[in-house]
């Protein structure tokens, strides 16, 4: 599909300068000769991954042994040091260890959480973000992430949606290349390269009724269109480590799954990274009533070509019995092996396995200032009614809301080693710091889901003495990530009731909304004159936002996810299909008469007290200048087999400030043998376009762009006719036409 081959043309650069190339033969014989010194006993020990204990002389004894291949979670630098020490000295072998912690969005200077980095929609903002987490990790001695989160994720509800790249493949697979290149940059043996982790695999995001861990069904055409992309360009692009998922798939947990882990990512892709299960996932297709017992999970996750497993003690509890019984073969222990010592070698820890010493590693200025961009275009500007942004920098302001001077919640889900936000700037701190800006500051509530009132008093007597007001609200940061899954989608706590009384002096009111997943805000959206909307947006979250408010930096954000009007419309995205019934005539609920008749209302698909639409749409994000997009033009409106089709569009900033305006480029197939989205996002052009001038964007489109997969499982593009939209969301825009042959 071009789609990996646009996403690829930049990402080759890893494969062709060997992060994760084919391995070169000198190091296969490297591997084949340490294998053959290896016993059975030691094999099954690189396969087994530990949590980190310190210098426990039990940790230490089975490094000592061969009884462990990697570590997670320790990450203070003299431990690695000495573990590793340890492993290459003092046991049989000498094969050093592999230390891996869960650097998902930074790790002592934080970025945006996943979803808000896709939000910025600049894949180098991104990579940038990658690089600055990797050099931090690896002063630390972790040479591995479990990062990139791809999994595309449409349900709000799913706690996890906070780690992705939100709704859409294309963005997903854009995001999660530009994240593998920023950890490994093109040679992995760099002592500040650490190896990615595509994860999970797979479609662990389609959890049913959003809830973490639970089941899911995807049709094999489904996986293969919308969750398959971002992993095979990731494995593509060289991602050194593939990650099982949690959940079952048509009744085969992942950690079970031949077809996932040996059919299509060993055969189909030729994968020869290392696989990892997820934290125990082996031993959980016990509970999933996969397996019988451990050992039953055992023989189905290596006869499934799981490389390692994950703190689960499936593998060194039960393998060696299972070889000796004849039920896994020396054979494929030979293969996982392999593939970690594949993944060892390619890190270079044969000759360095040292993390250097070094003296100020983190928090460097370059860093915060990679931290605050990756904050500033995340903010996603969802209404600016008047004007009301930016504001006057010289009038008397009330900060006020739970997370205006939260440092622990600005940081968001997944932040182990920066837990406290050590470092972190909050928006009161920045706006303190702002010559001429009189800030006053009442919380108004302690935290997110305080429902206390009296704080909401003490706001609005300050609110009026204010010029304006500036209220940071959304979700502490425990509300988001694995395990937090929500069903009701609104602001938690008092919240909406300190909005309504702000509201109700009738002040300039700004919501600044700041949480791990779209929510239900239409009511408060409602109440403010502006909504600036930020994904926890780590570290420098504070002063990217009082350059955004105060008009030194102009929102360029876009939704990575659709917001849905209310949590019953979940999972609602853009790329949907049209139905037979698209909504039309959609009556409200109060406005039907009693009585009515039964067809009189609701024939359509749409829902009586939600309508047929989401609050606000995929790709949508305003800016404090207007942008007039022209009509596409068509190199043209006939496209051939092997033929390229060139969609260029003039956009013009029609308003006064200079600012950035991401064009996005969508499809759709408007008859085909299984019916086919209403739009799919092929590509996006980030442009800044100075006030008054216009600029054009162009992109190309090859078959391969139009392509999905049939009901014989084979994918490619059927000839008919198309829509081609160049829009600034995935809502507006007016099509034109070309006809595929
Ligand atoms: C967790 C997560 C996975 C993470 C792993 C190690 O349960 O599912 O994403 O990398 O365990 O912490």
């Amino acid at each position: 599909m071009k789609l990996l081959r646009n996403v690829l043309a930049v990402g080759m650069g890893a494969l062709l300068l060997g992060s994760c190339a084919k391995p070169k033969d000198a190091m296969e014989v490297k591997i084949d000769r340490l294998l053959s010194q290896m016993t059975l006993e030691e094999k099954i020990g690189q396969m087994n991954q530990l949590s980190g204990a310190g210098l426990s002389d039990d940790m230490k004894n089975q490094v000592r042994d061969g009884k462990v291949g990697s570590i997670l979670n320790e990450v203070d630098v003299d431990v690695v040091n000495e573990l590793q020490r340890i492993a290459v000295e003092e046991s049989r072998l000498g094969i050093p260890l592999v230390f891996a912690r869960d650097v998902i969005h930074g790790f002592k200077t934080v970025m945006p959480i996943p979803l808000g980095q896709a939000a910025t929609w600049n894949p180098a903002v991104v990579e940038a973000g990658a690089r600055v987490a990797a050099e931090e990790a690896s002063a630390a001695g972790v040479r591995w992430t479990f990062s990139p989160m791809i999994d595309v994720s449409r349900d709000p509800r799913w706690g996890r949606i906070a780690e992705s790249y939100g709704e859409d493949t294309y963005l997903s697979t854009v995001m999660g290349v530009a994240t593998v290149r920023g950890y490994q940059t093109d040679d992995l043996a760099d002592p500040t390269a650490v190896a990615a982790c595509a994860k999970h695999f797979c479609g662990y995001g389609a959890a049913e009724s959003g809830r973490d861990y639970n089941t899911t069904w995807i049709p094999e055409a489904q996986l293969r269109d919308v969750y398959f992309p971002p992993f095979q360009a990731a494995a593509e692009a060289g991602c050194a480590t593939f990650m099982c998922s949690f959940n079952d798939i048509n009744g085969v947990p992942s950690s079970g799954s031949k077809f996932l882990n040996i059919d299509v990512l060993r055969n189909e892709w030729d994968y020869d990274g290392l696989l990892v299960s997820d934290w125990a996932s082996i031993q959980q297709m016990v509970p999933h009533g996969f397996c019988a017992d451990l050992k039953d999970a055992a023989y189905k996750a290596a006869n499934a070509a799981v490389d390692m497993d994950m703190a689960g003690y499936a593998y060194t509890s039960h393998l060696k019995e299972l070889v000796e019984e004849g039920r896994v073969s020396e054979a494929v222990v030979d293969e996982a092996v392999r593939n970690i010592l594949r993944l060892k070698f390619r890190l270079g820890l044969f000759d360095n396995p040292y993390a250097p010493k070094q003296d100020h590693p983190y928090y460097k200025e370059e860093s915060l200032q990679t931290a605050k961009q990756a904050a500033e275009e995340s903010a996603v500007l969802l209404k600016n009614e008047g004007n009301a942004l930016p504001l006057d920098g010289g009038c008397t302001l009330l900060v006020t809301g739970p997370l205006a001077d939260s440092p622990r919640d600005q940081m968001g889900t997944w932040c182990f080693d920066n837990a406290e936000g050590e470092r972190a700037v909050t928006p009161l701190q920045a706006l303190r710091q702002v010559n001429g800006l009189r800030v006053m500051y009442e919380p108004g509530l302690a935290y997110s889901r305080d429902r206390s009132q009296a704080g909401i008093r003490r706001a609005v007597q300050a609110a009026r003495r204010a010029d304006a007001v500036v209220c940071f609200v959304g979700e502490e940061a425990i509300l988001s990530g694995e395990g937090k899954c929500r069903a009701d989608l609104s602001l938690p706590g008092a919240q909406t009731e300190l909005i309504c009384a702000l509201a109700a002096t009738g002040k300039p009111l700004v919501l600044v909304v700041m949480a791990g997943r779209p929510l239900t805000i239409g009511t408060e959206v409602q109440l403010a004159d502006a909504v600036l909307f930020q994904f926890h947006a780590g570290t420098m979250a504070g002063p990217a936002l009082a350059d955004l408010l105060l008009g030194k930096a102009v929102p360029s954000g876009k939704l990575p996810v659709t917001f849905p009007t209310m949590a019953g419309q979940a999972p609602v995205y853009y790329a949907h299909k049209n139905t037979g019934r698209p909504p039309v005539d959609v009556a409200h609920i109060d406005s039907i008469p009693v009585g009515a008749p039964q067809f009189s209302v609701g024939a359509s698909s749409y829902y009586l007290d939600a309508g047929g639409w989401p609050l606000f749409p995929f790709g949508y994000g305003l800016s404090y200048t207007t942008f007039e997009y022209g009509e596409p033009h068509l190199s043209t409106d006939l496209l051939t087999e092997s033929g390229t089709l060139t969609v260029t569009c003039d956009i013009t900033n029609t308003g006064i400030y200079d600012a950035y305006e991401t064009a996005q480029l969508y499809t759709r197939d408007l008859v085909a043998s299984l019916c086919q989205p209403v739009r799919q996002l092929r590509g996006f052009e980030k442009v800044l376009i100075p006030a008054g001038e216009t600029r054009t964007v162009t992109f190309e489109l090859t078959p391969d762009d139009l392509a999905f997969c049939h009901a014989d499982l084979r994918t490619y593009a059927e000839p008919g006719e198309f829509q081609v939209w160049v829009s600034t969301d995935s809502q507006s825009g007016k099509p034109v036409t070309f006809e595929y042959e």
